[in-house]
């Protein structure tokens, strides 16, 4: 069930605008994932320090593409189906045209892939190293319309910080 008491930045800081407190969570993000060299443990925080950072999610995690499907990785919420074709649902839509994809209201969506019925819109954001992608970040809200533009720029910054500190881990592990 999603906890609308769940303390959070944005609840105890709400006089911050959506740009620096993103910009405050990268940094925040970028902290606590230095220094550790194992992808899972890394994947594991981001998943949820993004989760509880932000207000109104049931469900924020990641997927990882393995071979042509995405795989479910570390995440916080109700358990989520497992595997997600490319090009399929929106995640799936996102890793495939490498972009992201912001659903106001996923009832819109064609082809949304229901795992939390709880879930109203979604915002799915590309991992990306350079051109390599290789996994989707995926935040699920109860909210209709709970995601903006600016939301959107964030969580890619979010990504981009997440995606860095994961691919710099695979690398030192099989060096
Ligand atoms: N709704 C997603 C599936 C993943 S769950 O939301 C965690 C989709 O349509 O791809």
């Amino acid at each position: 069930m999603h906890d609308q008491q769940r303390p959070t930045h944005w609840t105890t800081q709400r006089a911050m605008s959506k740009p620096v407190l993103y910009d405050e969570l990268a940094r925040e993000l970028d902290a606590l994932l230095t220094g550790e060299t194992d992808c899972l443990a890394n994947a594991a925080n981001a998943a949820a320090a993004i989760y509880h950072a932000l207000p109104d999610l049931n469900w924020g995690g990641f997927y990882f593409v393995r071979g042509d499907e995405l795989v479910l990785g570390p995440f916080q919420g109700r358990p989520a189906c497992s595997r997600i074709p490319l090009g399929k649902g929106v995640c799936g839509t996102a890793a495939a045209q490498r972009r992201s994809v912001l659903v106001p209201d996923i009832a819109a969506f064609r082809g949304h892939i229901a795992c939390d019925t709880a879930s109203r819109s979604e915002l799915v954001v590309p991992l990306l190293t350079a051109d390599e992608l290789f996994g989707v970040l995926d935040l699920d809200s109860p909210v209709l319309g709970r995601f903006d533009a600016q939301d959107q720029a964030g969580c890619e910054a979010l990504a981009a910080v997440t995606a860095r500190h994961v691919r710099e881990a695979v690398s030192v592990r099989t060096r």
